[in-house]
């Protein structure tokens, strides 16, 4: 990860310039809000992914700073959103912007940066890299409302669940690396390869992110554990377990996801059946699974610096902790 980071250390440092400048507006809330989410120490993995995809296809003008922006615009717009919707009072380890300022100035606080976002694609004038970003966002939409639907649905399947995943989550991996190969005016192939890697290692992140909400250390994860379970969201370690618990288990997991607020007890006995039916190894090696499969695609291009950073991004994805 650290080598993947220094090769485009300098063009993310200016991507946080960039976004100084993006955020400003007359309205002081706006500034404020965004300046305090922007700077919170997020691992910029999106930025990360679209500068390396436009290195490794030979990119080398001055238009990948600004896009780099833009996707961590939008994936921050999604997080201002998200926390409204998922009840969170804790990201990157401090108080959420809607904890400190309330539901309504995170979602137009959200709004703003997804407006400026399509200002910013359309100043730039790519139509394709606009194609491709603006239907990630309306995919992410229909991802989280997709996800509101299935809330405390014992019932719902594996690929339910990884198509939310690839909606809300992988999408916009994967258009940060699609966005990356048509600047670099890569080929239709070496475009889809770049995309699909990015999907598979997008599902991947989110089923870790999953993984993690059971078992983190919350001060290194940065959010609440258990918080899922909270909010009624049935994630791949508990469908897992879902599938071969007794009736009665079943009956008290679906007692625990119907309330509103958790015990300690509550969370303990959910998360002993999750480790007795093995919820937690299955997932990850789901993600194993997708982060193996997100390399093939990979395989076509030639060795480069940019080639080993993106597979050891992939790698990192599977053993992070926050
Ligand atoms: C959080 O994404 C939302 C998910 C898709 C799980 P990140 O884990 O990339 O968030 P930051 O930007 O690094 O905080
Ligand atoms: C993230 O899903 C999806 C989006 C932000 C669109 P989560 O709800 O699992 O992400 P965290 O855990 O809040 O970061
Ligand atoms: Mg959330
Ligand atoms: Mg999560």
């Amino acid at each position: 990860m650290e080598a993947a980071l220094a090769l485009i250390g300098e063009d993310l440092r200016n991507v946080e310039l960039q976004f100084k400048k993006d955020l400003q507006s007359d309205v002081p809330l706006i500034r404020k809000v965004g300046e305090y989410v922007l700077s919170s120490g997020g691992k910029r993995i999106r930025p990360a992914l679209l500068l390396l995809a436009a290195r490794l296809c030979g990119y080398r003008g001055d238009r990948h700073v600004p896009l780099a922006s833009v996707i961590e615009f939008i994936h921050t717009a999604t997080l201002l959103h998200d926390d409204v919707v998922d009840n969170a009072n804790l990201r990157r380890g401090i108080a959420s912007a809607n904890t400190l300022w309330g539901n309504e100035a995170s979602v137009l606080v959200g709004d703003f940066l997804f407006s400026k976002s399509f200002s910013l694609m359309v100043a730039d004038g790519d139509l394709n890299i606009l194609r491709v970003l603006s239907n990630a966002t309306t995919v992410i939409a229909e991802g989280e409302v997709l996800q509101l639907i299935c809330t405390s649905d014992l019932d719902i399947t594996e690929e339910r669940y990884i198509e939310v995943v690839k909606c809300k989550t992988a999408i916009l991996l994967s258009a940060a690396c699609q966005a990356g190969a048509i600047l670099g005016a890569a080929t239709a192939e070496r475009e889809a390869a770049l995309s699909d890697y990015g999907m598979r290692l997008g599902i991947a992140f989110q089923l870790m992110d999953d993984t993690l909400d059971y078992v983190a250390d919350e001060e290194q994860f940065g959010k609440s554990i258990g918080h899922d379970l909270e909010e009624g969201k049935i994630t791949l370690p508990l469908i897992h377990t879902l599938r071969q618990c007794t009736a009665a288990e079943r009956d008290r997991i679906g007692d625990v996801v119907a309330k509103d607020v958790l015990e300690a007890e509550d969370f303990q006995a959910v998360f002993d059946l999750v480790h007795r039916y093995g919820g937690i190894e299955y997932t990850i090696a789901a993600a194993r699974d997708y982060i193996r499969s997100a390399k093939l695609p990979l395989e076509s291009f030639q060795d480069s610096p940019e080639k080993t950073a993106l597979m050891e991004l992939a790698d990192y994805v599977v053993t992070r902790e926050r």
